[in-house]
């Protein structure tokens, strides 16, 4: 068969499924990347699929050079991210691709460690295979932001997300907030929970709210269900509690209630004393666990707390066409000790989305 060029567009088409199989494991890979790969002919035909499952399982190329078997001969292979390097939990997947003598390797974008950053690409040039960097890169970043952004701060990426009325409002003066959003919203933030490791609300939100914090089967896992409360002074009945569905972790400080500490132990339910009791130590606790992204779906005082020490990097606002008014009625983001509008925190690659009759607005800080 007689290989013409391929075309860039192609390129970009073959990267594309490349993501797309890469969120099959959406939420599964933490505190790896989500990673697919397409192993390709001279002829444009897919010979081969795979993408990376899990922590300890082979990564996205191996299974997609199996998949192809004898045909990864001399074929070109699409992978959303820099193929490894290195000897981790896995061997590398340099020399898989090497061993398997294909002719041309695309990636989507470079490994954000820098310290081992290009080597994979310098490796597989070295060893005479074609290699082509940055095809849909933007794509490829957005899709592994958490992952980034976990190697390169060494904190997990912060996700702030709330639902408010036209007149900025979370909840009514008597702080109920059932519901702000139409459903078609509400089913947009439990896919939305799919992605994210922990989902993170404030002891006065279960007080008042008793949310599920689930993905109610919009695709499974669960996050991690976490709450902060300084003194346990929680009900015992509550949906976070029952832990058939999703674990619960309650993080409070060493002044806590020891009775409630122990009735939530005995339903299941996880609690870590941290002292100080800070969004900033609740992340470091998350990313010792490994987690790649967190959803804070707090209420105002929590999330000033949060913004403040820079525990959050992006803003999911789902905006209501409604108005509720009530001068003591919370809005999204208690104080933050700003008192000039120049000092406002602006909100950079910012977009708008339409879901059903209310609007998403997506920006990062
Ligand atoms: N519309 C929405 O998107 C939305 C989302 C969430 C909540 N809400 C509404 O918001 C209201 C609750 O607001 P809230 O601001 O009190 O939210 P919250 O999410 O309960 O956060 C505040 C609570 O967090 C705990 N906390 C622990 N460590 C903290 C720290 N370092 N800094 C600050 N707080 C810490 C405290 O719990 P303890 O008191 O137990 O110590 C505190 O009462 C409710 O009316 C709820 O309906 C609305
Ligand atoms: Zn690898």
């Amino acid at each position: 068969m007689n290989a013409s060029p391929i075309p860039p567009e192609f390129d970009r088409q073959m990267m594309l499924r490349c993501l797309e199989l890469a969120r099959q494991a959406l939420g599964k890979t933490a505190p790896n990347p989500l990673v697919g790969s397409v192993v390709v002919q001279d002829d444009y035909n897919i010979v081969g699929e795979g993408f990376h499952p899990g922590a300890g399982q082979p990564h996205a190329e191996v299974f997609a050079l199996r998949d192809a078997g004898e045909q990864a001969k001399g074929a070109t292979v699409y992978v959303n991210l820099e193929p490894c390097n290195h000897y981790g939990r896995t061997p590398p997947c340099t020399e898989a691709l090497i061993k398997a003598k294909v002719a041309k390797v695309v990636v989507g974008m470079i490994d954000p460690n820098p310290l081992v950053a290009g080597q994979g690409v310098e490796r597989l040039k070295q060893a005479g295979i074609e290699v082509i960097v940055g095809v849909e890169q933007e794509a490829c970043q957005q899709l592994n932001e958490g992952f980034i952004h976990r190697i390169l701060h060494h904190q997990p990426l912060g996700i702030f997300k709330y639902a408010m009325t036209l007149d900025g409002k979370i909840a009514t003066t008597t702080g109920h907030s059932a519901w702000i959003t139409s459903p078609t919203a509400r089913q947009q933030v439990h896919q939305l929970r799919v992605a994210c490791d922990a989902v993170i609300v404030g002891g006065n939100t279960v007080r008042r709210d008793n949310p599920h914090l689930t993905t109610h089967n919009q695709g499974k896992p669960n996050p991690l269900r976490v709450v902060m409360s300084r003194k346990l002074d929680l009900p015992l009945e509550a949906n976070l509690w029952d832990i058939k569905e999703a674990n619960t972790l309650v993080f409070t400080t060493k002044d806590a209630d020891p009775d409630c500490q122990e009735q939530l132990q005995k339903k299941g339910v996880e609690v870590v004393v941290l002292s100080p009791l800070t969004p900033k130590t609740v992340m470091t606790h998350l990313y010792e666990r490994q987690f790649l992204s967190v959803l804070w779906e707090c209420g105002g005082t929590l999330a000033a707390s949060a913004i403040a020490e820079g525990a959050i990097q992006k803003i999911w606002a789902f905006i209501a066409p409604k108005i509720i008014g009530g001068k003591t009625a919370p809005s999204p983001v208690g104080d933050l000790g700003l008192t000039q509008m120049n000092q406002a925190l602006t909100l950079e690659r910012v977009r708008l989305y339409s879901i059903g009759s209310d609007y998403l607005i997506e920006g990062y800080l």
